[in-house]
């Protein structure tokens, strides 16, 4: 067996963290052959919730769980790290939009990102899952000189399944076969679910479900789902959100022919202001990841997708006294 992988889990006594690690403990990420060190960040008033999960990871008796540091350091948590997902931070409430939380969580990522520039594995893979998560990833890459862009990425994976399953269902199809359909821009209520490339078994899924479904019903539930599972359960998705970091983290280790959805740092394509987290419909080819090219994009996509840009074009100035 090789080196055994660094992997960092900020957040790691909260909830996601709980629904987390126990998955990447049993190798559903990285790989069942695959070694691990755990790595595991919290805040001081959380470090014996952490100890509590730690010890269930040791009656777990993993076999791929080589080593477990749990720590309050953030430069030690991020030590070597080759995968780091940022959880760590505070989760919105009924009635926040999610930028709402951009004065909580905004500064957590200028220390972390340097924390990653220092001390990171050159190649590290991060993910971003703390909300406003296009945005802290932003803040965290600013954060990080000795990084490339291309270490960094946000989830907005939990999007896509969320829009798969609601196609699938509108459409009485099975999940596997909905294909090509990519979240675009901002993890808000102006991300953009994308319907005129997506497939229901082959056939275009705008050929089947009629525009104002689309419209009216399936984008606004896609885009208030976060909310709406909020105000059901009184707290944030946190299930359904690890098994989608693992699905992002998984698919960018081992690469995906199949079409996904990752923010990543814009080059400028589809004319995105270069920079921005913005979530492409993506490939994962030869360890990089290629966003899909030749999508044309109709005057509706086009108008969502300018929308969803220039919220995040509105968090990067309200994050700029945070990165001088
Ligand atoms: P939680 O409150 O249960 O857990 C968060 C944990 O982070 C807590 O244990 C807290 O002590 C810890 N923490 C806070 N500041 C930290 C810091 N500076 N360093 C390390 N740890 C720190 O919240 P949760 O339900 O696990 O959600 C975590 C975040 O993920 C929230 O911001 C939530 O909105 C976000 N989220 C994102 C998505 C997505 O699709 N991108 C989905 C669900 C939740
Ligand atoms: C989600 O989409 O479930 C998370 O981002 C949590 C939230 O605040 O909506």
């Amino acid at each position: 067996m090789a080196n055994p992988v660094r992997v960092t889990v900020t957040g790691a006594a909260g909830q996601i963290g709980y629904a987390l690690l126990f998955r990447i403990a049993s190798g559903e990420m990285l790989g069942k052959d695959v070694a691990i060190e755990l790595q595991l960040l919290e805040i001081p008033p959380a470090m014996d919730a952490l100890r509590g999960v730690v010890m269930e990871l040791e009656d777990c008796a993993f076999p791929l769980v080589k080593k477990v540091v749990a720590t309050d350091v953030v430069e030690e948590a991020f030590e070597g790290s080759e995968c780091a997902l940022l959880v760590g931070s505070r989760p919105r409430g009924p009635g926040m939009e999610r930028k709402d939380l951009l004065e909580a969580n905004g500064a957590i990522f200028t220390v972390q990102g340097k924390a990653l520039s220092d001390h990171a594995d050159r190649n590290v893979k991060v993910l971003v899952v703390g909300n406003p998560a296009n945005t802290n990833c932003f803040i965290a890459m600013n954060s990080a000189p000795n990084l490339s862009a291309a270490n960094f990425s946000a989830m907005t994976r939990l999007d896509q399944n969320r829009a798969v399953a609601q196609l699938a269902n509108k459409t009485s199809s099975a999940v596997e076969d909905i294909k090509d359909l990519a979240i675009w821009g901002n993890h808000s209520a102006t991300m953009f679910p994308n319907l005129y490339e997506a497939k229901v078994g082959g056939k275009s899924a705008t050929d089947i479900v009629d525009q104002s479904w689309y419209e009216d019903q399936f984008l606004p539930a896609i885009q208030q789902r976060g909310a709406a599972i909020i105000s059901a359960r009184g707290s944030s998705s946190a299930a359904s959100a690890a098994n989608a970091a693992i699905e992002h983290m998984h698919d960018w280790v081992h690469g995906t022919d199949e079409i996904t959805s990752m923010a990543i740092p814009s080059e400028g394509q589809y004319g995105i202001t270069e920079g921005l987290i913005f979530s492409y419909p993506v490939r994962i080819i030869d360890n990089e990841i290629r966003v899909e090219s030749g999508i044309s994009l109709n005057e509706f996509a086009a108008g969502r997708i300018k929308v969803t840009e220039n919220e995040l074009l509105e968090e990067r100035d309200a994050v700029a006294p945070l990165l001088n």
